[in-house]
């Protein structure tokens, strides 16, 4: 037992991590490893919510953990595991559905976005998805949920549905928080900064991959979207310029004040090609770890397995309450 805080959070398997994911989420959650007792999935049934490639999703699911090993979770202090692994999750996810207003998941932003033009074929998952992701939390009883901005509304949707399960069924679910750090909780895509970094959004430029070579990160720095303005200030109504500083200041440490002085007199060029060579210097150690732990596959299987074992226990007991308190038992 420890009295250390709870944390949970998830990140989807659908396609290559990129910057995003490492600013506004991946980074924080190394950084507090220590002072939170932690649980961290590689949600694959979010992944299934649209079309997808099976022998993708599992090639997906092995190298986003060797990734979050890379990127310095460290699995004797945090517990790394795949949703799929633990069955409670979708057992869980079921009980909150039929406890979740139909309303509550229509109103959510992500659900509109994705499903426009899909009229009625959209898929249900998508849909009844924020109670999964409810109960991805609920079943570790997670007091804080460190998330980047895109998931503050879905964090608040399970508190909704945590309370309203208390008041229901008397006290079952600890109530979580989203934490949600203010630089680099949304970064935006190079390609067009009006839209967020998105591992579901195509192009070549849109986003950098936490593998992608120096030579390459370089280039789509190079060809990022700024604006036709020649001061290299943080303006909101500049949004290339403005996401290009935010994430030279996430990782240089540097203020707002002391970047833009540095900037004074020099051009996007000169901005594009330092922060280039700052994000491949910071992705560079990460890269070489994973390489080494992918090296042999075995060292995985036994994170996987090891995560699975521990997470059940916690899940179990959630469970065992959860069936109890609704009269399955
Ligand atoms: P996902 O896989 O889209 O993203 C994982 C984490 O990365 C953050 N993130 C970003 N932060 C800053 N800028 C961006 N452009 C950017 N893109 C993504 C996300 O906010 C997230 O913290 N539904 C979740 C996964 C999930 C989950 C959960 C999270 C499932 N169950 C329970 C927390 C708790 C998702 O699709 O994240």
């Amino acid at each position: 037992m420890t009295d250390k805080l709870r944390v949970f959070s998830g990140i989807k398997p659908s396609g290559d991590p990129h910057l995003g994911n490492y600013l506004g989420a991946i980074r924080n959650w190394v950084a507090d490893q220590e002072r939170y007792e932690n649980f961290f999935c590689v949600v694959d049934q979010h992944a299934i919510t649209v079309p997808y490639d099976p022998e993708e999703l599992r090639r997906n699911v092995r190298q986003l953990v060797a990734v979050l090993v890379a990127c310095g979770i460290d699995t004797e202090r945090s517990v790394l595991f795949v949703q799929s692994h633990v069955p409670e999750h979708t057992e869980l996810a079921w009980l909150l559905t039929c406890n979740t207003p139909l309303g509550w998941l229509q109103r959510m932003t992500q659900f509109k976005d994705k499903s426009v033009g899909q009229g009625e074929s959209v898929g249900t998952g998508l849909l009844t998805y924020p109670a999964l992701m409810a109960a991805d939390i609920l079943l570790y009883q997670a007091a804080v949920v460190p998330v980047g901005d895109d998931q503050k509304q879905h964090v608040e949707l399970a508190r909704d549905i945590a309370g309203r399960f208390n008041s229901l069924y008397g006290e079952t679910f600890v109530v979580p928080e989203p934490v949600i750090r203010g630089v680099g909780a949304r970064v935006m895509g190079l390609d067009d900064p009006t839209r967020k970094m998105s591992k579901s959004v195509a192009g070549q430029f849109h986003a950098v991959g936490l593998l992608d070579e120096p030579k390459v990160i370089q280039k789509k720095f190079s060809r990022a979207v700024t604006d036709s303005q020649q001061e290299i200030l943080f303006d909101d109504n500049r949004p290339g310029v403005t996401n290009l500083l935010t994430i030279h200041q996430v990782l240089s440490g540097l203020t707002k004040e002391e970047l833009e002085a540095r900037f004074v007199g020099k051009g996007y060029g000169d901005l594009k090609k330092e922060l280039g060579a700052l994000v491949a210097e910071a992705l560079a150690p990460i890269q070489q770890r994973y390489a080494e732990l992918t090296d042999d596959p075995q060292v995985l299987d036994r994170i996987l397995v090891a995560g699975a074992e521990q997470a059940s226990v916690v899940a179990g007991q959630t469970m065992e309450r959860v069936r109890q308190s609704m009269g399955l038992r």
